[in-house]
């Protein structure tokens, strides 16, 4: 841990203004600012993956690390910031760190196959209100990695939950609906990911309030696959 100096920052200054405020000061200084992702800073992307004083995106609720901003916290505050600590994210620098294991899971769940059309053609497909909501709820979900950090098995399932309900439940995702579930879980064991003890805590660190009952419908979705498959 290396302890920096916050100077200069307001109350209405996001986290990570803080930490562009930081860097600023140490490259004036001639010194290596600190390395962190960020693309979006509005909590769509992903990429602000930190631990905030113990707790990914530092606990505040369906909040990311960008989202979050300085009038959460007292002057004079100390503030632990660490990168995500699991095996299968390895540290590149810093608060970076390697999330390109999440992408080759994505990647094992392959394309749709099914052409969907245009609008009007979409909406010649009905799906019920409950699948509708259910699945945009998945996805939701911006892969920053938050629950495998907050979980004490390191477990990638609401993750992998997350993006095989998206489909599952939709008209869409049916052609590959039993390929993409063996896949995505077979690519999620290979990355080195650990295995579901219904902790919960993955859902309590989840930016985006992924529940955990996508995980009870990966299993279910597995199972079936593994029969209608055999
Ligand atoms: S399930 Fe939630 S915590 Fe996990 S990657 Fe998706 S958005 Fe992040
Ligand atoms: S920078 Fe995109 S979610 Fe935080």
């Amino acid at each position: 841990m290396v302890t920096y100096q916050a100077t200069h920052v307001s109350p209405d200054m996001s986290f990570l203004e803080m930490l562009d405020e930081v860097n600023e000061g140490l490259i004036r200084k001639g010194e290596e600012p600190i390395a962190f992702d960020h693309d979006c800073r509005e909590g769509i992307c992903g990429s602000c993956s930190m631990v905030i004083n113990g707790i990914a995106h530092g606990g505040f609720n369906a909040t990311t690390a960008c989202q979050l901003h300085l009038r959460k916290f007292n002057d004079g505050d100390e503030i632990y910031i660490e990168p995500w600590r699991v095996g299968a994210f390895p540290v590149l620098r810093d608060l970076v760190v390697d999330r390109s294991a999440f992408d080759r899971i994505i990647q094992a769940g392959g394309f749709i196959s099914v052409n969907t059309g245009g609008a009007v053609d979409g909406n010649h497909v009905l799906v019920p209100k409950v699948d509708q909501e259910v699945a945009m709820d998945a996805a939701a979900c911006i892969g920053c990695g938050a629950c495998v950090a907050a979980c004490p098995n390191a477990s990638a399932m609401l993750f992998v939950a997350a993006k095989v309900s998206q489909y599952a439940l939709l008209p869409q995702g049916q052609p590959e609906r039993e390929k993409r579930v063996l896949a995505m879980r077979d690519a999620m064991d290979k990355e080195g990911f650990g295995h579901c003890t219904n902790e919960y805590e993955c859902e309590a660190a989840c930016p985006k309030e992924i529940k955990v009952s996508n995980i009870a419908r990966l299993n279910r979705e597995y199972l079936r696959a593994t029969l209608v498959t055999e």
